[in-house]
């Protein structure tokens, strides 16, 4: 310190009274009082010539600043020679500055009222006016790390991020910010801008912003730039954010009128800072591990990134566009854009809910409509691992932009997905077929089933539904028995689906899937000729989410082999992890099938779908007729497949489902406990159903109360649907990212829902 003191009194000249060191920042500064108690800060660089340069650059806005408005900003102190850098005389390594201190409590120390943040917004808006003024090449000519619009440039650096579960959001704001902000940038006004208003350098008197320091990071960048760093850090930890940012919004307008293109991308340039600052702090915490204050800041912008996530951006968009007396954006009704689809679109494609959704976007459990709201998704498993999984939609684009082709060509993808994906099977399923859709594989397995044994009768389940082509209909009582349905066809054998809720036999541990086996083996027996398939879901969707009763599938299976037949499993809807405690759903009922079908969430919503089976099967299809998809394992497909498998595997997504699926399982059934109108609460991991009952003696069916509930859920935000013959099961199968906090959010409004029916 004698030193720094001896260094002050020769250079600028004047009696040092106290110094003391200021902690937290990557060079050293003194804060200094001197005699007549004036207070000011010595800076300590070590010395090169970019940064020597900037400093003079930093030096002539901070003059240019204080000249215009006093005392809110660091003011530079001129050495004995007039000069506002201090070399050191040790071979010029080091270079200070002296700045004058400014007076006031930091922002983040201080009481946040509404008073505080317009205050903050016209306190830059007055600052930028004066840095619009500002000319200068130095600060043009610089790069620097904290610059947001080359966000996309330090991708490579997210690699920092370690935990999957963090790093997909920062994906996600990175492609949001690619596709929403870049294209707009070049049409945007840039100035000189401060680019750091971060709660540790905005300093408050009297309730009211009044001082700003940290020069350091000024950049040429685009004007809405300094807005969207300041709020980022000002909206930490609030219930709120939008709100709160929308009064900062609201009073820099006042000062600088803001275009629509500048607050239109304010969402995603307020996303990218926060992820900005974590890649930052990651790398930042990786060189230094012990720094606390990496660690705070750390955890209050992961909190904000997924409360960010939840808020619909074109709900910010309409927020800010009020916020500076812009006219929201002007939707078409849901009425009339209902009557424009009907113009093209038969009704027999039907609209969920009484109040159609129109949706305008999503990302991972929830999905945003086009009116600002955002809905939670507990419904939708096609979006498997999330809505818009940014690695998916990345391995989609990727792949699109280099080769999309068909299987008659040789590209690696292929077989990289397929041994991907066929080292989820147990042996001997070892072959793939890859299409388009559910459908489309259990035709071709049926096919695949006829074709090996020679044989056409197919056994199904009471209320399966395995596809819409003709052969899918066939095969499906929910669509052949029911409305519009033309009956069974002859070589069709239906057998009671072996529910131990509404079934004759109740005793699920494993008595009853004897005893529903015996009803399958019976009706083979009195079937004309062999069947040449069963198929089954081990968890029957369109029954209303109805498992098989234990131990189904193990007696069933050698009876179907016995007589010539393959056993085939519809994965649809339980396959890939979805069952949490198993990969596929037909683990649990620890048999192993000799053909798998797959479809919906293999592709997270890219149309792919796929037939697994073994070598026999597969080589007896092999007669001379080609088999050929003109879209089934296009290498799109085929990277956009790998990367979901991958995700779930990142991501510990079957993991997820089992916990998570566990919890909500648990909730549901606490649920039924206090309402008698619940009759039973089922499924596995993220695929569970819910009965609604009038009554418990006759399990007679409450239709009308799930019909009720679905719609009402949806008005309050909550897609969940219903489902079974008689439609009185909510179902429930929600993106496997879906947490524990979402499972609460359903069950509050379920159980609030229920009271309100009952009184
Ligand atoms: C169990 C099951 N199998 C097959 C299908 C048919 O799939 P897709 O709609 O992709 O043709 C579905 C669709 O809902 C299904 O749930």
């Amino acid at each position: 310190m004698m030193e720094v003191k001896r260094f002050l009194e020769k250079n600028y000249g004047f009696n040092v009274d106290e110094i003391n060191i200021l902690e937290g920042y990557a060079n050293i500064n003194y804060k200094v009082k001197n005699a007549s108690g004036s207070l000011f800060v010595l800076k300590e660089y070590t010395n090169n010539q970019p940064l020597f340069n900037t400093l003079q650059a930093e030096t002539r806005v901070l003059m240019k600043l204080n000249n215009k408005l006093r005392d809110k900003f660091p003011k530079p102190v001129a050495n004995l020679s007039g000069n506002f850098l201090t070399v050191s005389d040790d071979n010029l390594k080091k270079v200070y500055r002296l700045l004058k201190w400014v007076v006031g409590d930091f922002f983040y120390q201080t009481e946040h009222t509404h008073q505080l943040f317009s205050s903050f917004g016209k306190f830059l808006a007055m600052m930028d006016m004066e840095l619009l003024q500002i000319n200068d090449e130095t600060i043009e000519a610089r790069r620097m790390d904290w610059d947001l619009q080359y966000l996309t440039e330090i991708d490579a650096r997210k690699d920092y991020i370690d935990d999957p579960n963090l790093r997909k959001y920062i994906d996600h704001f990175f492609l949001q910010f690619r596709e929403n902000v870049l294209p707009v940038l070049p049409i945007l006004r840039k100035s000189v801008i401060h680019n750091d208003a971060n709660d540790w350098n905005v300093l408050v008197k009297n309730g009211k912003v009044t001082g700003l320091i940290d020069f350091g990071d000024m950049v040429y960048a685009h004007l809405i730039q300094e807005l969207a760093v300041a709020i980022t850090y000002a909206i930490f930890d609030k219930e709120d954010p939008l709100e709160w940012a929308a009064l900062i919004v609201k009073s820099y307008n006042q000062v600088i009128q803001l275009k629509q293109e500048e607050v239109d991308i304010l969402y995603y340039l307020i996303a990218g800072r926060l992820c900005m600052s974590l890649i930052n702090s990651s790398k930042a915490k990786e060189e230094n591990p012990s720094n606390d204050y990496i660690s705070v800041s750390e955890k209050q912008a992961i909190a904000l990134l997924k409360k960010w996530v939840q808020i619909n951006p074109e709900k910010a968009k309409t927020v800010f566009r009020k916020a500076v007396g812009l006219k929201p954006l002007k939707i078409e009704s849901v009425s009339s854009s209902i009557i424009k689809r009907h113009r093209f679109i038969s009704p027999a494609q039907s609209v969920s809910y009484n109040l159609p959704v129109k949706m305008a976007g999503a990302a991972f459990q929830y999905m945003y409509d086009a009116y600002g709201n955002t809905f939670l998704d507990a419904y939708n498993n096609i979006p498997h691992v999330g809505h818009q999984h940014p690695r998916v939609v990345e391995a989609g684009q990727r792949q699109m932009a280099r080769l999309n082709t068909n299987t008659r060509y040789i590209f690696d993808i292929l077989a990289e997905y397929s041994e991907k994906l066929l080292s989820k099977f147990p042996e001997p399923l070892n072959k793939v077929f890859f299409v388009n859709s559910g459908s489309a594989a259990s035709d071709l397995a049926i096919r695949l089933a006829q074709t090996k044994t020679g044989f056409k009768n197919v056994m199904v389940l009471e209320h399966g539904y395995h596809g819409h082509t003709r052969q899918g209909i066939e095969i499906s009582h929910y669509k052949f028995g029911r409305k519009g349905g033309k009956g069974q066809a002859g070589y069709i054998l239906k057998t009671p689906i072996p529910d131990t809720f509404r079934g004759p036999y109740k005793k699920n541990d494993g008595t009853a899937g004897r005893q529903y086996a015996g009803l399958a083996k019976d009706l083979l027996k009195e079937g004309s000729a062999p069947v040449a398939a069963f198929i089954a879901e081990p968890i029957v969707g369109c029954a209303g989410q109805v498992p098989l009763a234990k131990g189904y599938l193990k007696n069933v299976y050698p009876v179907i082999r016995e007589q010539g037949g393959v056993c085939i499993s519809d994965e649809v809807q339980t396959g890939f992890g979805r069952m949490g405690s198993t990969f596929w759903g037909f683990e649990l009922q620890d048999v192993v099938p000799d053909i798998v079908v797959l479809g919906k969430p293999m592709g997270n919503g890219h149309p792919l779908a796929a037939v697994v089976t073994t070598d026999e099967i597969a080589d007896s299809f092999d007669n001379g007729m080609e088999f050929f998809s003109s879209f089934g394992g296009n290498p799109v497909s085929c990277a956009i497949g790998k990367a979901v498998l991958e995700v779930i595997e990142e991501e510990g997504l079957q993991q997820n489902a089992l916990e998570t699926g566990h919890y909500f399982l648990k909730m549901l059934n606490e649920l039924k406990n206090r309402y008698e109108v619940i009759g039973d609460v089922r499924g596995n991991g993220l695929f569970l159903g819910v009965e609604l009952i009038k009554n418990i003696e006759i399990l007679e069916h409450h239709t009308q109360l799930a019909n009720h509930l679905k719609n009402k859920m949806r008005d309050n935000f909550i897609l969940i649907s219903t489902d079974g013959p008689k439609d009185n099961i909510i179902k429930m199968k929600p993106p496997m990212c879906f947490n524990k906090q979402n499972a609460d959010i359903v069950v509050d409004r379920l159980s609030k829902l229920l009271t309100s029916y009952h009184t």
